[in-house]
């Protein structure tokens, strides 16, 4: 062999060795199993819901029909009229807001026998997800206002204009009443469209249009969209935030969320546009706005299904600092505190109580059992902090047991995060909401923030965080790998502080593949299907293993804060007896570690190990490839106290290992 053609078996090796090359931490870490630390809260990891990106209504909130009572600013979006008669008293939006404030407008329809074909069609939410061989439920509010016979043919039709289900209804008298019919597809469409065909003669006046699955999230009527409801089930949150963000604000005080116009009859409840409608210039959505069919009741019932603390959020009296910033006035602030002292007994009130008994009527005489209330979302500077005082005042007064959470604004640090921490110094802020909209980095460099707070400050509520691949709100933001690791490295600093870390939310939690406005998000849809980004399973993986006492995790007397890119955090099931590690390896090699438990208990087997791993820092899940970065369970082989694991290149490892 030549000397050039050894040296380029040598580079070659070196190139090799150098490629698949081990990590090796030789110093062994300790985990202090006997010595249980911090309480993990039940309530440590949860759920970030608002109505943003079709979050709710054309998301979570199963109705398949836009604009089901023609209230939109324009009352015709959504619909479209098929006739072969040109008279356009054939369709008319009639408004009667002098008595009926919050429900003003309906449709009324000229149906002639001679003018044969007269239909109207709604388009759904970018169309409608139809699934061939299930039934859905067709209902109107409808009422014949002059002798007549009219009768309505109710089809589905898919992308082709083809019939794929359709069924009859007979309404009759002056009286509005509801009628409802069910229908089974024949086929799977996710752009199928409603018609009503109307036949026979005379006026008829139609109203809350509606198109539900009859297979809602545990088969609720007004219910929740089945797929969408478990993912959330599967995470096991600890609590649901509701109803956002944002949108609690409004752009202005005029259009806040105000959850009393969200309970009682659907029919009732006075819908508003979604402040996301025009938010962004370059994600325009004319055709959102939130019809509170998804209202309070129903996120107290969700919680509740969920095994989740309810934490709902309430306008403090002022609207996003982003847009108006309008303030109401210190001394007008009495209703918006009343509006929270009304939701306590509206969620924990005796069923013969005024807000009580509205619940009861509803269909839940049993508290809700709150704990937790949110006092403005992300408010900021004096405005807000003269604002809360009294809110607390007047809450802690009648509802000692009540656990305020307040906040510290849109950033992490700076001007208006220090101003907040002075501030709360004067309130008797209990827990704290802290939001982070960084780059992955801030995520890695920030895994040790919480590992020198003040023991003897607030709780922290981590409460909106998601890595920007590319900046805040930017729509070229993408849930990818490197995103979703970065946020599991910052994740074992929170757990590893679960003496003032209670609560931790990703938001946002949902998007519409075609109708969001922001990203990244938790799980996207579309209409038919749903998946979770990489970000979904850390979050999951966090939750679903979250033990209940923190335990020391130490290499020469320090935690894993990404020392060599190693991150970790280990917990102590007191339940199941088990030790459960988690490790976050940001090198593209193999990272062994060297772990000891330090226990005199007695290992048994059955030890665990799932990995949540990619190669690639840049790759996602998607609509086509939804499970292209998912959790994957592995065996372990533990054969006593002292292991090394090998972390996977780019990975998350929960570790799990069973003690008598
Ligand atoms: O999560 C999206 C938005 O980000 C929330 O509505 C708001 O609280 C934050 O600014």
């Amino acid at each position: 062999m030549t000397k050039t053609a050894k040296s380029i078996i040598l580079l070659a090796t070196l190139v090799f060795l150098t490629n698949i090359s081990i990590a090796q931490h030789n110093k062994p870490v300790y985990v202090e199993v006997d010595k249980p630390g911090a309480i993990i809260q039940p309530t440590m990891w949860g759920i970030f819901f608002e109505d943003i990106n079709f979050g709710a209504d054309g998301g979570l909130y199963a109705e398949l029909v836009k604009n089901r009572s023609f209230e939109f600013y324009k009352p015709k979006t959504g619909w479209k009229v098929t006739t072969t008669d040109k008279d356009s008293s054939h369709f008319v939006v009639i408004n009667r807001g002098a008595t009926h404030e919050n429900n003003p407008r309906f449709a009324r329809v000229k149906v002639d026998e001679d003018s044969s074909k007269f239909c109207l069609t709604n388009t759904g939410f970018r169309g409608m997800g139809i699934h061939g061989g299930k039934s859905y439920r067709f209902s109107v509010m409808a009422s014949l206002p002059y002798a007549g016979d009219v009768s309505l043919r109710i089809e589905l039709v898919n992308a082709k204009g083809e019939t794929i289900g359709q069924t009859r209804l007979q309404p009759s008298g002056k009286q509005w009443k509801k009628y409802s019919a069910e229908l089974t597809a024949s086929a799977t469409d996710a752009q199928s469209r409603l018609n009503i065909w109307f036949q026979g003669k005379g006026l008829i006046d139609i109203d809350m249009i509606s198109l539900f699955p009859t297979d809602t999230w545990k088969n609720r009527p007004n219910g929740l969209r089945a797929d969408l409801a478990q993912m959330l089930a599967d995470m096991n949150p600890g609590f649901l935030r509701f109803p956002g963000g944002c949108i609690v604000e409004g752009w202005n005080l005029g259009v806040r969320y105000q959850w009393k116009k969200t309970i009682g009859d659907v029919e009732d409840r006075q819908m508003i546009i979604n402040r996301w409608n025009t938010e962004f210039a370059h994600r325009l959505t004319p055709d959102y706005y939130q019809t509170f069919g998804l209202g309070f009741y129903e996120y107290f019932l969700l919680a509740e299904d969920l095994g989740a603390q309810p934490l709902p959020i309430l306008n403090c009296g002022m609207a996003c600092q982003f847009n108006s910033a309008e303030v109401v006035a210190l001394d007008q602030l009495d209703p918006y505190i009343q509006d929270a002292l009304d939701l306590i007994e509206f969620a924990n009130g005796p069923a013969d109580s005024k807000w009580g008994s509205i619940r009861a009527k509803m269909g839940h005489p049993q508290s809700f059992k709150l704990k937790y209330l949110g006092i403005g979302n992300e408010q900021w500077g004096p405005q807000y902090f003269e604002r809360y005082l009294l809110f607390e005042k007047a809450i802690n007064e009648k509802y000692p047991d009540i656990v305020l959470v307040s906040g510290t604004g849109p950033q992490p640090d700076g001007d208006l995060f220090d101003y907040a921490l002075k501030a709360l110094k004067n309130t008797k802020a209990e827990i704290v909401d802290e939001h982070y909209y960084r780059p992955p980095v801030w995520f890695r460099e920030n895994a040790s923030r919480y590992d020198n707070y003040d023991r003897k400050g607030y709780k922290v509520f981590a409460g909106e965080y998601a890595a920007q691949s590319v900046g805040t709100a930017s729509p070229l933001n993408k849930n990818n790998w490197d995103c979703a690791l970065s946020e599991a490295a910052f994740m074992t600093g929170l757990e590893r502080n679960a003496d003032i870390v209670v609560m931790c939310s990703y938001a946002p939690l949902f998007a519409h593949t075609d109708g969001w406005q922001w990203t990244p998000d938790l799980i996207w849809f579309d209409n038919l299907t749903s998946f979770g980004t990489p970000n979904y399973y850390v979050q999951k993986l966090f939750s679903v293993n979250k033990g209940t006492h923190a335990l020391n995790m130490l290499r020469e007397n320090e935690p894993l804060t990404g020392q060599s890119d190693v991150f970790a955090s280990a917990t102590l099931d007191q339940h199941t007896g088990e030790v459960i590690l988690k490790l976050v390896n940001y090198v593209g090699q193999v990272s062994e570690v060297p772990v000891v438990l330090k226990t005199a208990r007695r290992m048994l087997p059955g030890a665990s190990m799932t990995v949540l791993q990619h190669s690639d820092l840049n790759a996602m899940n998607s609509l086509q490839d939804p499970e292209n970065i998912r959790p994957e369970k592995r065996p372990l082989q533990v054969k006593g106290k002292k292991f090394t694991l090998a972390l996977d290149p780019y990975s998350l490892t929960v570790v799990k290992i069973k003690l008598q």
